[in-house]
């Protein structure tokens, strides 16, 4: 299940929690130009990934957001939450957002930096990303499976 804008978790259990952020057009995950990101759309991969959490024994909660401010809130909700770690793809902010950069700088907790594609391999303004200096790590161009990579990267932490 994807939480929406300004619903909290409920974090009743004592497992640890993983936050996987997902910012501006990931949304349209599934008929947002397949042929770049694939046909999953983020209800398939967040379905995965709970049952992928379930077998590690850890919590997925899991978020999408248009909007920057946002996405800053729920890291520091994060920090304050004790989460484990924050698996964040910040779609297009990821070229642009300091205030991103900054609250990851600023919080103590591991965030692993996902992207469908590789931003690298595409147009210019997509080979910088904010997000990467400040990150424990970034994986990239696997499509959906990155995902699954950072939980399991996490789960060995
Ligand atoms: C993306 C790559 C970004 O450049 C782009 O703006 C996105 C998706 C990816 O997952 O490949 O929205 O983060």
């Amino acid at each position: 299940m994807i939480k929406g804008d300004n619903i909290l978790s409920e974090g009743t259990s004592s497992k640890k929690t993983v936050f996987v952020l997902n910012g501006p057009n990931l949304n349209l995950l599934g008929m947002r130009e397949p042929e770049i990101y694939g046909s999953d759309t983020l209800d398939d991969i967040a379905g995965r990934l709970e049952d992928q959490a379930h077998d590690l024994n850890l919590e997925v909660d899991i978020r999408q957001s248009n909007h920057e401010g946002h996405l800053v809130d729920w890291l520091q909700e994060a920090a304050a939450d004790n989460a484990q770690a924050v698996i964040l793809n910040a779609g297009a902010l990821t070229h642009t957002s300091i205030a991103l950069h900054d609250v990851i700088k600023a919080i103590d907790v591991p965030v692993i930096e996902v992207h469908l594609s590789n931003p690298a391999a595409r147009e210019e303004f997509r080979h910088k990303s904010l997000i990467a200096p400040v990150a424990k790590g970034t994986i990239c161009g696997f499509g959906a499976l990155g995902y699954q990579l950072a939980l399991d990267a996490i789960s060995k932490f």
